[in-house]
């Protein structure tokens, strides 16, 4: 049987710095979680060499010992006791180093060479987010049996589960009636090593539902699907290994049934039934750890999408954690998942683009969250769209419609590019960032006019795949304007796009710009140098903006009243505009005790802003708002002038918006 450790502790880290010392360090690990969040874009972009001592294991003759790591920013070479191992590029993916040739008696020494260097053929090598180098996530050794299932190719899945569905009409004889029925239908591969029998068991929650070998094409009538968020069902299937009547080795993935259709002018169905997608674009990374994130810190970033009520996510812009895709099929997301060939275009680098795509089709095809494989991000804001941009994208598209012809490909589109553009035609679908409203001074409503221009003339599904605003929770404005950085102008911004979501059904899919702030050295801010603020959650997860708030009383079916603008405290003037966002029905106010107003909200109106005239003695108004049993509260003080910390001064006023390298 395959033995699997995990092997995060007891490193050394020694800095690509003239005369460093090894510092002892454990895994996940990184040297950019400060500096490559501290603005300037000088992170250290270098050479650094991680080392472990290893006992030898036990192993039986014919048994194969990998290391294998699940993300190396950006590539590395591994080396067992100064011999070469093996070599990677691309910094979002799993890969397994064969050691067992190299393997002596007693200790061993494992260095792993890192390096996020800039170079000419590793995507992304330009893009706003800090590429933070090291052994960012878990590391394990695993050991083979000489009879076994092998990885996958690319690092992929020992056991790849195919699946789909079927909608069939059943005619019951006797009864002379007829019935349709869904199909699951599911075909199990596996990648066996050396000789045996394979035996596949297939289970629903904990019953044995059917049995076969690699190949079989297993058919369940009455399937239950895997249905989003209101059902997120997952199968488990088992492959043993069989050699001389014993298993020798064991597999287990899970995998989920559904069937997805995207339609020009009526959007995303999820078996059968219209399921507009809604939802957030994530970036993993968090303060002083930068992508050596924690399950923890995963576990509390889906808790966060659900809790708002999206029910899509855009893993942007390279390959996630698996902890993550699997999440998401528990909990039901529809995933978007990518690569990074993005913002710029390298002429060394189609092979590495295609290499990245090679490894996240492989390693994350049993993911029935994941609906999309994006092939490039705003591939053509520097490089036109020359004939081997184009063609990269084609060789792209055809490697995942070849290995996976169920799921869609698609290309999120730089605002400069038009409809007209070879890159946006070669992919299934297409999707374009606008930032109407934020980088372009105009009206949200161009932006989703452009969406259905495009699937007009392209003739396919387009969706908005990003959309946002820079908003800091301590910056306030009462007369809120575009680049200002506040809270109240990325609210305004969000508002405007929510309403019109529901006149463009053609739009498949929507993706906020971006769930969380995020990490991006270049860049400078807000008066907070190194990120991108557009998060409508902060860095550390800890304050969630206004912004997350509306979209909750949007999309959540969770009750509930939030008072926007509570941290804008101090305001000027008698009149106090007190905006709530709700998905209740009828509200009521009170200031300073006193019952002033009872309203009902128009069907589907979650916006309502209070206009207060405040007492003029009262320094204080405390404002309740309430449902029935629920309520908000805020304290609003009054003051004669603009309370100064609400605004950027001069010195500290950042109004770089470029996150390019100075
Ligand atoms: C882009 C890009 C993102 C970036 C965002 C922004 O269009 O795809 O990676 O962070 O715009 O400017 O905030």
């Amino acid at each position: 049987m395959r033995k699997v450790e995990l092997i995060n502790d007891g490193w050394t880290w020694t800095s690509g710095k003239p005369y460093s010392d090894p510092e002892p360090v454990n895994l996940p690990h990184t040297w950019n979680g400060v500096d490559g969040q501290s603005g300037g874009g000088d992170y250290e972009r270098m050479t650094c060499t991680y080392t472990k001592r290893l006992q030898r294991p036990e192993i039986a003759p014919g048994d194969t010992v990998y290391i294998q790591f699940r993300g190396v920013n950006s590539e590395c070479e591994v080396f067992l006791n100064d011999e070469s191992v093996a070599k990677h590029e691309g910094g979002y993916s799993t890969f397994n180093a064969d050691i067992t040739p190299a393997l002596k008696m007693g200790t061993n020494i494992l260095t792993v060479k890192v390096s996020n260097e800039p170079n000419d053929r590793v995507y992304p090598q330009r893009a706003d987010f800090t590429f933070y180098g090291g052994i960012y996530r878990d590391v394990y050794m695993v050991i083979l049996p000489k009879d076994c299932f092998e990885f996958g190719p690319d690092g992929g899945v020992p056991l790849k589960l195919s699946t789909k569905v079927e909608v069939r009409e059943v005619v019951d004889i006797q009864l002379g009636g007829s019935n349709m029925i869904s199909f699951g239908i599911l075909t199990a591969a596996t990648f066996p090593k050396a000789r045996g029998d394979t035996r596949i068991t297939v289970y629903e929650g904990d019953k044995e539902i059917a049995q076969g070998r690699a190949g079989t094409v297993f058919e369940f009538p009455n399937v239950r699907l895997w249905n989003g968020l209101d059902d997120p069902f997952l199968y488990t299937v088992k492959a043993e290994l069989i050699v001389a009547s014993e298993v020798v080795d064991e597999v287990v993935e899970r995998c989920g049934f559904r069937s997805v259709e995207i339609d020009p002018k009526k959007g995303f169905f999820l078996n059968g039934k219209s399921y507009p997608l809604r939802g957030v674009c994530r970036h993993q990374d968090r303060p002083e750890v930068g992508n050596a994130i924690s399950k923890e810190d995963q576990d509390e970033d889906m808790d966060i999408i659900l809790e708002m009520g999206a029910n899509t996510v855009r893993l942007a812009h390279y390959q996630h954690d698996q902890y993550f895709y699997d999440l998401c099929d528990e909990k039901g997301l529809v995933v978007w998942a990518e690569i990074p060939y993005i913002s710029e275009y390298l002429p060394n680098g189609d092979e590495n683009a295609l290499s990245q795509m090679r490894e996240l089709v492989s390693q994350n095809f049993n993911h029935p969250s994941i609906v999309c494989w994006g092939v490039s991000n705003e591939i053509t804001i520097k490089a036109k769209p020359i004939k081997s941009v184009v063609a990269s994208h084609q060789q792209l598209h055809d490697f995942c419609k070849k290995e996976d012809p169920e799921r869609y490909t698609v290309v999120a589109c730089y605002a400069m590019c038009g409809s007209g553009n070879p890159t946006a035609r070669v992919t299934d679908l297409a999707s374009w960032n606008l930032y109407y409203g934020w980088y372009a001074p105009l009206p949200a409503k161009g932006a989703f006019n452009r969406i259905k221009g495009a699937s007009n003339k392209l003739k396919k599904p387009v969706g908005l795949s990003e959309y946002g605003a820079e908003g800091m929770p301590n910056l306030h404005s009462a007369k809120p304007k575009r680049l200002d950085n506040t809270e109240e102008y990325q609210c305004i911004y969000h508002e405007k796009h929510l309403e019109l979501m529901k006149d463009y059904p053609g739009c498949w899919a929507t993706h906020v710009w971006n769930l969380f702030d995020f990490g991006s050295d270049g860049r400078n801010q807000g008066g907070d140098p190194g990120k991108n603020h557009k998060g409508l959650v902060t860095f550390d997860r800890k304050i969630k903006k206004d912004a997350f708030y509306l979209y909750k009383a949007y999309w959540s079916k969770e009750p509930m009243i939030h008072i926007a603008g509570e941290r804008f405290k101090n305001r000027v003037g008698d009149i106090l505009n007190v905006k709530v966002y709700t998905n209740c029905k009828n509200l009521s106010l009170s200031v300073n005790g006193k019952l002033k107003e009872n309203i009902k909200l128009e069907n589907n109106q979650h916006v309502h802003t209070f206009s207060i005239l405040t007492d003029i003695d009262k320094k204080r108004n405390e404002i309740i708002v309430r449902s029935g049993e629920m309520f908000a509260a805020a304290v609003f003080h009054k003051v004669e002038s603009p309370d100064p910390s609400y605004t950027l001064n001069k010195k500290n006023k950042g109004n770089n918006y470029s996150w390019e390298k100075k």
